[in-house]
């Protein structure tokens, strides 16, 4: 079905039972694809009065960080691609930056070890805000409709509240029963003081304060003024390292899109301080010397190449990538080039899985909450928009007075100089710690286009398995011809090089090809689920946009009209 042969009729079967479960939306004049229907429906309305993708795409974020706030938000960073339908594209930077005064051993005892969670779960872990910078630059510059209407929503939802779901709900139990008196144990309180219950509204009044700070003021709403003035005292009582003149300086950055081509697309993705963009064009590249006349979707030959494929381009990522600013030399060009593919192809071995040398590298911890979110607009103008605040609701910290959490981004930082483990440490010099240095990031927000226009729009949480998630979409789409909720539905697997093994999707891998890929070499580990994808291809025979959010988002939607 999904190869130039014929599938296995296992898989068959568990495809039919996936497009009974998740259907494609299918809408003529724009859509928005994120992980709360709410937010969605936040960005359609923009768009129905006439706002653009950027416009939609401010509203749905700031919608986000109130009805998502896991990884929605106001207090971490992200990348957002835009791309327009006259096949201009350009992204936008605002990655959290390390504080002034943040060093390389910040987070190292007296023997140079480092101190476990201490770049996760304390106020230190806390990276420079980035989300409110981009997205009002990305506004000022291609923004159609007042500013303050794109933020109003998510005032409205804070202060005249919305529905609780049960997945905030299950999270305001479990913050409850760790510590009660908490930011986070208070978080999602009612009026009362107690835990909102599920179908009762939920009010968040120091939120709606703060989101109308920025609504009237823009980026200096957030970066100056009360609210900054409010996050550097927080900042000062508890420890924390960020400043005044940390948020002054904070500054989003429009950088050029990476691009790379498959057969007849082009693929346009976040360069650094994002690695995604860097690997998936390395991939894709690799991927256009398969035979897939010969190689069918899911067969022991196409998890072992994929896999591969995989191990070999998270090689280079930890070998080279961090923030370009403190990094002019990084061979970006040379690793997205199609002469490093056939070199890396050539590498490869159908028969035998290759081993990862784990004493020269190793790999970081990865959290558990980030978001991506999908546009398109009646003109064909597309953003791809995935932020995060590292682990689910960041650092757990915030302030009461000014109602959001912050991230703890500085965990994606290589921690200890030097040391490198195969266990789960990378100490590699281009994303180590040094003030207002970006945190290299797995990010993959992407646009690919046809003929010069967006064709597809997609993005995923998920640490590292998201440039991974993202790789496997795009493959499904360009290579498989699969629709696009198939394409995200279907069996991922994910290998980061280290440690050297392959992560796959439970259930959806027969035992058989599992039994094939062991005796070649390779690892295998389970997950019940990996990427929460969120997705838009234009049917172009059509003429109508179609999206499907991942079946395991609970409360995802694509909202069109
Ligand atoms: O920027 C990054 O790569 C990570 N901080 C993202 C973390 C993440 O995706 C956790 N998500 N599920």
């Amino acid at each position: 079905m999904f190869s130039k042969s014929k599938s296995a009729l296992v898989f068959s079967c568990l495809l039919l039972s996936i497009s009974v479960l998740q259907a494609q939306v299918k809408a003529k004049n724009g859509m928005v694809v994120s992980t709360s229907s709410v937010a969605s429906d936040v960005g359609v309305d923009i768009l129905k009065k006439g706002g653009n993708a950027i416009d939609a795409a401010v509203a749905t974020a700031f919608a986000l960080a109130v009805t998502h706030p896991s990884a929605g938000n106001i207090g971490g960073g992200g990348f957002l691609v835009y791309m327009t339908n006259q096949g201009d594209v350009t992204t936008f930077d605002f990655r959290e930056k390390a504080p002034l005064k943040a060093t390389d051993d910040m987070y190292l005892d007296e023997d140079g070890n480092l101190i476990r969670m201490e770049n996760h779960l304390t106020i230190k872990a806390i990276g420079v805000p980035g989300t409110v910078a981009g997205l009002y630059k990305s506004h000022q510059k291609y923004g159609k409709l007042p500013w303050a209407d794109l933020v109003q929503p998510a005032v409205d939802l804070a202060q005249n509240g919305f529905t609780m779901n049960w997945t905030l709900y299950g999270a305001a139990q479990r913050f409850r029963e760790m510590d009660a008196d908490s930011f986070m144990g208070q978080y999602f309180s009612n009026s009362n003081g107690e835990v909102t219950q599920p179908g009762e509204n939920w009010k968040q009044e120091a939120l709606g304060k703060t989101l109308a700070a920025i609504r009237d003021k823009g980026h200096d709403g957030f970066y100056k003024g009360e609210v900054a003035k409010k996050i550097a005292d927080y900042m000062k009582e508890n420890g924390g390292l960020i400043s005044k003149q940390d948020l002054a300086k904070y500054e989003a950055i429009e950088r050029t899109p990476l691009k790379g081509t498959y057969k007849d697309y082009e693929i346009y993705s976040m360069p650094p301080p994002s690695s995604g963009g860097v690997a998936l064009l390395e991939m894709m590249n690799l991927m256009e010397l398969a035979d897939f006349e010969e190689i069918e979707f899911n067969s022991t030959a196409y998890v072992h190449l994929v896999a591969e494929a995989m191990r070999r381009a998270f090689a280079d990522r930890a070998e080279h990538l961090g923030d370009p600013d403190f990094n002019p030399d990084m061979p970006i060009d040379r690793l997205i080039s199609k002469e490093h593919a056939k070199q890396r192809f050539a590498e490869i071995d159908m028969e035998k899985a290759s081993v990862s040398d784990s004493s020269k590298f190793g790999q970081l911890y990865d959290g558990e909450s980030t978001t991506h979110f999908s546009v398109m607009d009646k003109d064909g103008n597309a953003v791809s928009l995935t932020y995060t605040l590292e682990f689910g609701y960041g650092s757990r910290l915030g302030s009461n007075e000014l109602g959001f959490i912050f991230n703890n981004e500085m965990g994606d930082f290589n921690p200890v100089p030097g040391i490198t483990t195969s266990r789960g440490q990378i100490g590699t010099k281009p994303n180590l710690i040094q003030p207002e240095k970006r945190m290299l990031s797995s990010m993959t927000p992407t646009i690919v286009a046809k003929d010069g226009k967006p064709y597809l729009v997609i993005g995923s949480p998920g640490g590292r398995t998201i440039i991974n998630t993202v790789f496997q979409t795009v493959l499904n789409v360009l290579e498989f011809d699969m629709e696009i909720h198939k394409a995200i539905e279907v069996m991922k697997i994910h290998h980061q090089w280290l440690p050297d093994r392959i992560m796959y999707e439970k259930d959806l891998l027969s035992p058989d090809t599992r039994k094939a890929l062991e005796g070649m070499g390779h690892t295998l580990i389970d997950r019940s689920r990996l990427g929460v994808l969120m997705g838009i291809r234009y049917d172009e025979e059509n003429g109508v946009l179609v999206g499907a959010s991942d079946s395991s988002s609970g409360e995802g939607k694509a909202s069109g009209y």
